[in-house]
């Protein structure tokens, strides 16, 4: 079945804003998607004086709603401040395209996530950039994973209830997951998403993942998980 697209969504794909590489530009990140291996790049020109974003390009070798979501993150994130934009979420971008299929709420993680690797780049060549304090525990992993996207549904894992346990052992990270036997065709992609989100956190040593079915059999885990 054809995905329904907003007409806002089409025009900022089929006509997207801000296309391209800014020259010496102040900074520049490039983030790929271990769901669908597309990647995304992001450049900008920052004030040094007032941190606002006087320009801002990307590339996207995503697809169209990874595109329409860049597209219309640059022009709302043109003459912002980068703390303005570190708040805008993936959620809000989407909602101003009038909204995105729920299959497709991944992409516009990934644009949103090339978009602020970019600021923090910046924030940490003028150090900046303050690593958050984390403390190792069930609610700072909680609040990490709820940038993995369930590929079908749109929703984040923590909210879908589908996180069963997390358990810390020094900075060993282990987390369990359990899937419905209808939709374990997506145990590997959520699997993926789960360790690279894991594995970003600066404290995290070891992450350890298994990804379960509801009937308890094995879908995809990286060893030694309790
Ligand atoms: Fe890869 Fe949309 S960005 S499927």
């Amino acid at each position: 079945m054809a995905l329904q697209y907003t007409e806002k969504v089409i025009e900022h794909f089929t006509n997207p804003q801000n296309v391209g590489e800014i020259e010496g530009a102040d900074a520049q990140a490039t983030e790929g998607s271990p769901a669908c291996g597309d990647m995304v790049t992001f450049s900008l020109k920052i004030n040094p004086e007032t941190h606002i974003i006087e320009d801002v390009k990307f590339r996207s070798y995503g697809c169209a709603s990874n595109i329409a979501t860049a597209s219309m993150a640059t022009t709302m994130a043109k003459g912002k401040t980068i703390e303005e934009v570190k708040e805008l979420g993936h959620k809000l971008v989407a909602e101003a395209l009038g909204g995105l299929p729920a299959v497709k709420m991944h992409c516009s993680v990934l644009a949103m996530h090339g978009l602020k690797s970019a600021i923090k780049q910046w924030e940490i060549e003028r150090g900046l950039f303050e690593e958050e304090n984390i403390v190792l525990n069930e609610k700072t992993v909680k609040k990490l994973l709820r940038s993995v996207i369930h590929p079908q549904t749109g929703e984040n894992i923590v909210k879908m209830g589908l996180m069963k346990w997390v358990k810390i052992d020094g900075d060993k990270v282990f987390v369990e997951i359990s899937m419905g036997d209808t939709d374990s065709m997506f145990a590997d992609n959520i699997y993926e998403e789960t360790v690279e989100a894991l594995e970003k956190m600066k404290c995290c040593g070891q992450a350890l993942v298994k990804v379960v079915s509801n009937s308890g059999k094995l879908l995809k885990d990286n060893g030694d998980v309790l």
